[in-house]
């Protein structure tokens, strides 16, 4: 049972990593402290004296293990040196080849390796070099999307990839409560890796006009307009704010690169200039037009009405869960 746990942790309910800074130690070791796996956002470049701080940082605030999310797209050698001395319990990966190399030495150093994947193939790479879990993305899903596949067909063909081994799979995608969880234990997983759910909560960086969009808007689309220069080939999912219907068919030769600077942020403790169509999301410290700003979240938006503190988010999915397969047992008894 999901409940039971993943990876040593209490429970199987995993709070994604939020880019660029938005999932910080508050929200981490309160996930954490609410027997989830929280994991920090390691930054977009090399900054291992800041990894290092934010990870000791959570350590002031909860005395339980947590992990740290890099994006292997962007420059990380020194930042996962870092992660590896610092003795995390999770290195999450994300867009990048996850190596033996790597995983080896993550090992060597007691922590645990956890992809993110958004195809059968790529699950199948992470599969063969020995990771620990496996978080499976459907398209559903708010941020950046790495795959095309739907949750529904996804997880059960990795579920039975990974049969052998028994590796956990974490779903992620469009899942904000019980009914979600409940269905991804359905397909096979064993865990759920939430994302727009805990961006909606006290403890996340998330600029309060963003958390107040993510109550008031329910539609998201699949699209490629913002952060094109930085990061091209990269698909997102965001809300439909007024700003994004407004430029959703921007033309492709366009990018934030020749676009004017609608504001500022800072970023793991460096001022950036936010370009119009630049890819961060607005954090706490985001001044300008933060609503013309890129807003990421999933399909289960329209299903967020509060913002939470982000342990009644555990507790309402564990305590949920348990309720709902109860009930679901009896309608076929
Ligand atoms: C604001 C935001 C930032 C994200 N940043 C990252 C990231 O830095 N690394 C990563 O692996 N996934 C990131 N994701 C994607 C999540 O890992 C996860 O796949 C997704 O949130 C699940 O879908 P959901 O948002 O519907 O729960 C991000 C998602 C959102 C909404």
């Amino acid at each position: 049972m999901g409940w039971r746990g993943i990876l040593g942790f209490e429970y199987g309910i995993v709070q994604a990593p939020l880019g660029p800074d938005i999932s910080g130690p508050e929200l981490v070791a309160a996930v954490t402290n609410s027997g989830g796996l929280g994991l920090l956002r390691a930054p977009d470049w090399e900054d291992p004296d800041r990894v290092r701080e934010i990870i000791r940082k959570t350590r002031t605030l909860t005395d339980k293990p947590f992990g740290i999310g890099v994006v292997l797209a962007f420059p990380h050698e020194e930042n996962v040196k870092a992660i590896l001395d610092e003795k995390v319990a999770v290195l999450q990966l994300y867009w990048g080849e996850c190596t033996e190399e790597l995983v080896s030495a993550a090992h060597k150093a007691g922590i645990k390796v956890v992809p993110q994947v958004g195809s059968y193939e790529e699950a199948k790479r992470a599969y063969d070099v020995g990771v620990d879990a496996i978080i499976v993305q459907g398209r559903e899903a708010g941020g950046h999307v790495i795959g095309q596949d739907a949750l529904m067909t996804l997880v059960p063909r990795v579920a039975d990839l990974v049969r052998g081994r028994g590796i956990p799979i974490i779903a992620a995608g469009g899942i904000v409560d019980e009914r979600g969880y409940v269905a991804a234990l359905a397909l096979g997983a064993q865990g759920v890796a939430l994302g727009t759910r805990f961006l909606a909560t006290e403890e996340s960086n998330a600029h309060p006009i963003y958390k107040r969009k993510l109550i008031e808007l329910g539609e998201t689309e699949y699209t490629n307009v913002f952060g094109r220069a930085r990061w091209p080939g990269a698909p997102h999912r965001v809300l439909k704010t007024p700003f994004f219907m407004q430029w959703r068919d921007l033309p492709s030769h366009e990018n934030e690169s020749t676009q004017p600077i609608i504001g500022h942020s800072t970023i793991h403790d460096k001022e950036k200039e936010i370009r119009r169509f630049a890819g961060p999301v607005p954090n706490g410290s985001a001044r300008g037009e933060v609503e013309s700003m890129a807003m990421y979240a999933g399909q289960g938006v329209g299903l967020i009405h509060q913002i939470l503190p982000a342990g009644e988010v555990v507790r309402g999915l564990v305590t949920g869960a348990q309720h709902l397969i109860c009930e679901q047992a009896k309608m076929v008894a």
